[in-house]
C-alpha cells in the first residue's frame, strides 16, 4: 500500500519546494525547454514517447528545421515525415504525428486545444503526453506518469506493488494529482522525469544527489534497488522472415506495407513470414509469388539480419532472384522501381537488409 498519510500538507510542501529547486539548478538544457510554443512541446513529447532524451534531440531539431510551423508539417508529403523518422521506430507514432498536424492545422486554425480533454482527441496523444502537453505549454495543473515518475514514486512512497499493475499505475496518477502545484505545474512535470532520468535510475540510483533523500522511504527501508517492483517478463515470441530483392536495370523492386499494419506506410523488398520449417529458398519463391505475382528461378540467400521488436524477435533471411513478368500488388498498398533505394523510408530490418545486400559479393549486377 501507499503511505498516504506520507503527503501530508506539509510534506507535499517540501517534495513541491525541493524539487523545482533542484530542477532550477540542474535541469539539462533540451531545445524545446524555455518555450511555450504547444506545437514544439507537442512534437518533442510524441518523439520522446519511448525515446530518451539524447536520442530523440536531434530528430527534432531536424522535424523543427524541416516544418517551423504545424501548417508545414500538416502540408509535407508523408513520405518525407516517415523519411525523417527514420531509425525512431514505432512509425505509428509518426502517421498519428502526421495526421494530429493535419488536424490542428486544418481543423483548429493551427493552434492545439488548451486542455487535457481536447488534446487527447489527437491522434497519437494519450493521458501522458496531454498532461505533458497541457502542464507545459499551458500552465494546467495536471500530472504526467511515465516510466521515470512510476519508478520516483515507487521509490518516494516505497510501493511494493508492481508499477506493471494498472491499479499501482492510477495510484501514481493520484499521488501526480496531489503533488502538481498550481504554480509551475510543468516544472515540477518535468523535474520529476528529470529526477528519475539523472538521479533516481533504474540502477545505480544515486541517492546523495537527491533533493528528496531525506524523505524517501525506499531509502529509509533500505529497498531503493528494489523499487519499482516490475511483474515477470513475458518471453518474446521469434518470427522469422524472408525478405526477397528483385532487380530489373538497376532498379530494385520495393513495396509499400498497408497503412493498418505494423511499419505501415513503410518500404520494403518483397518480404513474409517463412513456415515452419520450410526451406529458405521455397519460402523466398512462395513469398515473392504471393505478394507480388512475379515467378523467380532459383532465389540465392545472402544472408540473414536481426531486430529486435516491442514484442517480438525477428529474424530476416534475405534473398536475391531473378524475376520477369508484370507486378500486381494484394496486401502490400504501392510498389515501385527505384535506384535510390535508401531515399525511400525503409523500416530498420530493411535498412539493416539493404546494407547486407551492398556488402555482399553475391549482389546481383546493375
Ligand atoms: N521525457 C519526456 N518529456 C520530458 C520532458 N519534457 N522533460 C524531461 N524528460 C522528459
Amino acid at each position: 500500500m501507499v503511505n498516504d498519510g506520507a503527503l501530508t500538507p506539509s510534506r507535499v510542501r517540501t517534495i513541491r519546494t525541493r524539487l523545482l529547486a533542484w530542477y532550477d539548478a540542474h535541469k539539462r538544457s533540451m531545445p524545446w525547454r524555455g518555450s511555450h510554443d504547444a506545437y514544439k512541446i507537442w512534437l518533442s513529447e510524441i518523439i520522446l514517447q519511448q525515446t530518451r532524451v539524447d536520442q530523440g534531440t536531434p530528430y527534432f531539431e531536424r522535424f523543427v528545421e524541416a516544418f517551423p510551423t504545424v501548417h508545414e508539417l500538416a502540408k509535407a508529403p508523408e513520405n518525407r515525415v516517415m523519411k525523417l523518422w527514420e531509425g525512431l521506430g514505432y512509425y505509428s507514432r509518426a502517421r498519428n504525428l502526421h495526421k494530429a498536424a493535419k488536424m490542428v492545422s486544418r481543423e483548429m486554425d493551427g493552434k492545439f486545444p488548451e486542455t487535457t480533454d481536447g488534446l487527447l482527441e489527437l491522434p497519437g496523444v494519450g493521458r501522458y503526453t496531454a498532461g505533458a502537453i497541457a502542464s507545459i505549454a499551458f500552465g494546467v495543473q495536471t500530472p504526467v506518469v511515465d516510466g521515470n515518475v512510476l519508478r520516483v514514486f515507487a521509490r518516494l512512497f516505497d510501493i511494493e506493488e508492481s508499477t506493471d499493475l494498472d491499479a499501482t499505475k492510477e495510484r501514481c496518477w493520484e499521488i501526480g494529482e496531489r503533488l502538481v502545484p498550481r504554480d509551475r505545474p510543468g516544472d515540477f512535470n518535468q523535474a520529476v522525469m528529470e529526477l528519475g532520468a539523472e538521479v533516481c535510475k533504474p540502477r545505480g540510483a544515486l541517492c546523495g544527489n537527491c533533493p528528496l533523500n531525506r524523505i524517501c522511504l525506499a531509502r529509509a527501508h533500505g529497498v531503493v534497488e528494489e523499487r519499482p517492483v516490475r511483474g515477470k517478463k513475458k518471453k518474446v515470441p521469434e518470427r522469422e522472415w524472408v525478405a526477397v530483392a528483385v532487380k530489373r536495370r538497376g532498379k530494385y523492386l520495393l513495396m509499400q506495407r498497408g497503412s493498418d499494419v505494423m511499419l505501415g506506410g513503410l518500404w520494403e523488398f518483397p518480404t513474409g513470414e517463412r513456415k515452419k520449417r520450410e526451406a529458405i529458398r521455397t519460402a523466398a519463391k512462395r513469398i515473392l509469388h504471393e505478394t507480388t505475382s512475379l515467378d523467380c528461378g532459383d532465389a540465392k540467400i545472402v544472408g540473414r539480419i536481426q531486430h529486435v521488436y516491442s514484442h517480438f524477435k525477428l529474424t530476416m533471411h534475405v534473398a536475391v532472384a531473378e524475376a520477369t513478368g508484370r507486378v500486381r500488388i494484394d496486401d502490400y498498398s504501392d510498389s515501385m522501381w527505384t535506384n535510390d533505394v535508401e531515399s525511400m523510408a525503409l523500416h530498420k530490418a530493411m535498412q539493416k537488409a539493404f546494407a547486407l545486400l551492398s556488402d555482399s559479393p553475391s549482389r546481383p549486377r546493375s
